[in-house]
């Protein structure tokens, strides 16, 4: 009975500390301020456990065929390039003001059925969209294939693999583009000076 008490009391000081916290501001929502260790450690061990779990009865196809890599580039190449990058590219305005930072996917092969499962339903808290609102299991099993592919391919590969992608996912590059770099669209990434006047 004392302990059910104590819980009471307990839980209704964390209710009002919750208000004073929201009505005073204390607490820093801006994405320009890291978390603090102990949330940043807390949220990354739930994302871990709650990923491995989920994706544990996944069983990915054959993620060599060349066709699938080459399709999933293509997305990738129109949804994914200014969050994670893409060889030849190391840096976007996006992905700079961005917290937690998008990993950059150039430099390791994320485990598949886990990609797979993050892809489709992204991940909270994070800009991680659930790109499995709009794109079938075939196009993220592509692009998870492509991954497995991208921290070994040379900017000229990758240029060779998405030249035709423009128009894909309805956002229509200027023609003069569609062939030339790995760059996001530009409607993605803002100019210095309205990035810097915001
Ligand atoms: C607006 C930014 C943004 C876009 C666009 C985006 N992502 Fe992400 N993605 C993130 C963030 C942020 C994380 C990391 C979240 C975290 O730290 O837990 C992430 C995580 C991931 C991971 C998990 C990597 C790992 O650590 O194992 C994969 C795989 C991934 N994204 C693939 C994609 C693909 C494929 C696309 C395009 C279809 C895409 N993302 C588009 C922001 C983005």
């Amino acid at each position: 009975m004392r302990f059910i008490g104590a819980l009471i009391v307990w839980i209704i000081i964390g209710i009002i500390a919750y208000f004073v916290v929201a009505f005073t501001g204390a607490y820093q929502v801006g994405a320009d301020v890291p978390h603090w260790g102990v949330t940043k450690q807390a949220i990354g061990f739930l994302r871990e456990h709650t990923v491995d779990k989920r994706a544990a009865d996944i069983t990915p196809p054959n993620l060599d065929d060349p066709a699938l890599v080459k399709l999933g580039a293509e997305h990738y190449s129109k949804m994914c390039v200014a969050c994670h990058l893409a060889p030849g590219l190391d840096h976007s305005d996006l992905r700079e003001g961005l917290y937690p930072t998008p990993p950059n996917l150039t430099r390791f092969a994320p485990n598949p059925a886990e990609a797979f499962w993050i892809i489709k339903h992204g991940l909270k808290m994070t800009a991680m969209p659930a790109w499995g609102k709009s794109h079938g299991d075939h196009e993220i099993w592509a692009m998870v294939a492509y991954l497995q592919k991208q921290p070994k391919m040379s900017a000229a590969e990758f240029h060779a693999l998405t030249a035709n992608a423009a128009g894909m996912e309805g956002q229509e590059s200027a023609p003069s583009s569609a062939a030339s770099a790995p760059m996001p669209p530009a409607t993605v990434v803002a100019p210095p000076s309205a990035s810097s006047t915001h």
